[in-house]
């Protein structure tokens, strides 16, 4: 087990020696142990705890105490990997005081080494500002799950005007001091072109292979999501054996086979005596 706590220098150091920098998102303590005993790189409280968790359609309705909650509670699970909390819908929007606010909750109460921000050059001032205050920030470009009314879930950057759109987005937060940016739903050519012209790494979801690293959703990779998407791959169906596993439970316990004498513990044999002696003498 690698017990090395991972650091924006290390991550830094990763593109510059073409290793690949995995990332994989967390939502409570267990799941935070799973990723750190796997030795992952960093883990993303993502906003789509809001559908993984809270059972909500969209990211739109997770609040700030909610990702502090969360955050909290993967920090709690893990020691090595750079935690990265999301800032959610409208926490950076409004204004920087609110952004630095927000952003302070993250690190000051949930405990994250830094936050992750939706949006191009229209949040890069704010960007900066996080990051003269001390805020390491992420950025998250292409499809931006907080402007799914507006995009829908679509592949962004499709054509050389998109890309080029998406490219000058790119290099005004890393400009503005964002230390990796999270590509979602890019094509491939695209998020290559992109990883080769910045120097901060970027990290992929359903953008290709050319990304310096990768991310995906807890319950997505795990087959614990009932819907599934082009873009991930379910490395088990961890869902179907809980599944399995509850029906089982469930199936023992109706027709009295659970407990049985492993799960349970006996009195004493004088106790067992001494206790009917007493009920036949009427003792209650
Ligand atoms: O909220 C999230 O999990 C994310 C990833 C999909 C990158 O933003």
């Amino acid at each position: 087990m690698n017990n090395e706590t991972m650091t924006l220098a290390k991550i830094r150091r990763k593109k510059a020696s073409e290793e690949k920098i995995v990332m994989v998102t967390a939502y409570d303590y267990s799941g935070a142990r799973m990723a750190e005993a796997a030795e992952v790189d960093m883990i993303l409280v993502g906003d789509s705890l809001g559908m993984a968790v809270q059972g909500h359609k969209t990211t739109l309705p997770v609040d700030m105490d909610a990702m502090v909650y969360h955050t909290r509670l993967v920090t709690r699970g893990c020691e090595r990997p750079l935690v990265v909390g999301d800032m959610p819908f409208l926490s950076c929007a409004v204004s920087t005081e609110d952004a630095l606010r927000n952003a302070g909750r993250l690190m000051q109460e949930g405990m994250a080494h830094a936050v992750k921000v939706e949006g191009g050059r229209e949040i890069a001032p704010t960007v900066k500002r996080l990051v003269q205050a001390g805020i390491p920030v992420m950025g998250h470009l292409g499809f931006t799950p907080q402007s799914v009314h507006q995009l829908g879930v679509a592949l962004q950057g499709k054509t050389a005007d998109a890309a080029i759109n998406l490219l000058e987005d790119a290099l005004a937060l890393e400009e503005s001091g964002a230390f990796a940016l999270v590509l979602e739903l890019v094509p491939w050519e695209v998020a290559g072109v992109v990883t080769q012209r910045l120097k901060i790494p970027t990290i992929g979801i359903g953008s290709g292979p050319d990304c310096d690293g990768q991310v995906q959703v807890f319950h997505d990779l795990l087959g614990i999501s009932e819907e599934s998407f082009r873009h991930v791959k379910r490395y088990a169906e961890v869902g179907q054996v809980i599944r399995t596993a509850l029906t089982a439970y469930a199936e023992e316990v109706r027709r009295g086979a659970f407990p049985g004498e492993a799960q349970s513990r006996h009195m004493s044999e004088d106790e067992r005596e001494e206790l009917h002696r007493r009920l036949a003498e009427g003792e209650n």
